[in-house]
């Protein structure tokens, strides 16, 4: 295996849309797979997909630990999570040529980062609910419903294949700020909103504390 070198925003390659896999036999696919899974543990991340590689293939591969998803257990109602898998983690997961539906319009906005733009994050609205399928590498097909985080990654991914960025779907250019920046941010949002007696948006516990909720993929 090997770790591989990660495009970064401006390289070509992020922008246009990835062709699609036809040849589950390939024979470098499985070693790609293997790289793209040693890269993304390397660099911490929580997905990656081929484009980041260099690799312009509709391939993704992402793993979020049991800590990242605690914090959504509160609002969310148990039975659907057993159901989603949230609260537990997402296993790894490798899919060939996936997408995805929202199972409703509701969207929720949290910090996210990426790692082709190395150092900064953003707020990004993205469905808080979906269903999003692909094939596995061994021919099967995964099917799944995501809320949350899980959800979020898979968006992201996703967007890659089609050579978009977290940059692309922000609501609010000004929420782009350096992660190291991150806490001293978050006390000028607080003194903002105190000071000036408007309404605290209510947030997900899971996010905004820090490079915890910031996992880039
Ligand atoms: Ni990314």
């Amino acid at each position: 295996m090997a770790i591989l070198k990660i495009a970064r925003m401006g390289h070509p390659v992020l922008r246009r849309p990835a062709e699609a896999v036809s040849d589950l036999d390939a024979p470098d696919l499985q070693r790609l797979i293997e790289d793209m899974v040693e890269t993304m543990r390397d660099a911490e991340g929580a997905g990656l997909a081929a484009p980041q590689v260099h690799r312009s293939l509709r391939l993704i591969v992402f793993a979020v630990g049991p800590n990242r998803l605690r914090g959504e257990e509160v609002e969310s109602d148990s039975a659907a999570d057993a159901e989603s898998g949230a609260g537990a983690g997402v296993p790894l997961t490798v899919l060939i040529n996936p997408d995805y539906a929202p199972l409703d319009e509701e969207k929720d906005e949290a910090w996210e980062a990426c790692l082709s733009i190395p150092g900064l994050a953003g707020r990004v609205p993205r469905y808080r609910h979906i269903r999003y399928w692909g094939t596995a590498p061994d021919g099967s097909t995964v099917e799944r419903e995501a809320k949350g985080f899980h959800a979020r990654v898979v968006q992201h991914e996703c967007d890659h294949l089609d050579g978009v960025l977290l940059t692309q779907r922000m609501a609010d250019m000004s929420t782009l700020i350096f992660t190291s920046e991150m806490n001293r941010f978050l006390e000028g949002e607080a003194e903002a909103q105190a000071s000036d007696f408007r309404h605290v948006p209510e947030s997900n516990p899971g996010d905004s504390h820090g490079e915890s909720g910031t996992n880039a993929a």
